[in-house]
């Protein structure tokens, strides 16, 4: 294994490209491949056991294509695949998890709101965590329909306002001071969340700790990519690429594949 050889990113979409941006910002001169799993989007509304058949798919292209490492850019696929990943491949994983415990320590209200995907909030991983936290009150809520409204291309629209102010407005109600988007799809409704609830409530993703993280584990098994040489970032999607595209801003080195 060289230290040139790419770092792995998948997601069921889209989403998983905020902790792309994370990662090529703090780490630029690593290679790095995406896949979207687009045409299996959303993961949330699926069994872990399809979780976790799909996240070893993903997986297993990474690793054909020879990646050093593999962030598992989906909180779902996290909550409910991580362990069998770590348990079936000899490469590091890097997963994503709501960041309960900061907006747990910092909240002066007592009170977080967490905004998931049914399959992150209805995760093992996800009720263990929560209940490390049982001093503070957390205020769940599925974000139903939002990653396919993503997918989409439907980002801004009527329908994407209606939900979110359905699913964000009773946490205002229930007092929150602290809102954690556990889904990375979610960071991509920051400007239209932010129309939504009053400036007082922070909002908190997990995207830079897992760079952070990311990078952490290339030095401790002293895989990061000391070449200054031009560096690779692919991306593939397994349907239409015209969102992934767009949200990137770049369509150079973005392919559709059937996978
Ligand atoms: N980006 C995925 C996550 O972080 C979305 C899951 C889905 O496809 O429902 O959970």
């Amino acid at each position: 294994m060289s230290n040139a050889n790419p770092i792995g990113i998948f997601d069921s979409g889209i989403g998983g490209t905020s902790i792309w941006k994370e990662i090529h910002k703090l780490l630029p001169h690593e290679n790095t491949i995406y896949l979207a799993d687009s045409k299996n989007a959303p993961y949330g509304q699926k069994s872990k056991e399809e979780i976790i058949a799909l996240s070893i798919k993903n997986s297993e292209i990474l690793i054909e294509k020879g990646c050093k490492m593999i962030v598992v850019a989906c909180n779902t696929a996290t909550t409910n695949a991580i362990k069998e990943l770590r348990n079936r491949f000899d490469i590091p994983f890097i997963g994503i998890e709501p960041a309960i415990k900061p907006a747990a320590h910092l909240s002066e209200t007592e009170t977080i709101g967490i905004l998931a995907t049914k399959g992150t909030i209805n995760s093992e991983l996800f009720n263990r965590a929560v209940e490390t936290y049982s001093d503070v009150k957390i205020v769940e809520q599925i974000g139903y329909g939002l990653v396919q409204l993503i997918e989409d291309g439907k980002m801004v629209s009527d329908e994407m306002t209606q939900l979110l102010k359905e699913y964000l407005e009773p946490m205002v109600e229930a007092n929150i001071d602290y809102l954690v988007l556990g889904c990375t799809h979610y960071p991509y409704l920051i400007p239209q969340i932010k129309k939504i609830i009053p400036k007082h409530i922070k909002i908190i993703d997990s995207g830079e700790a897992v760079a952070k993280q990311t990078k952490k584990v290339l030095e401790k098994n002293n895989l990061l990519n000391l070449s200054k040489e031009k560096n690779k970032q692919v991306f593939y999607t397994n349907s239409d690429s015209t969102v992934l595209k767009s949200i990137l801003g770049f369509s150079d080195m973005v392919f559709e594949k059937d996978f």
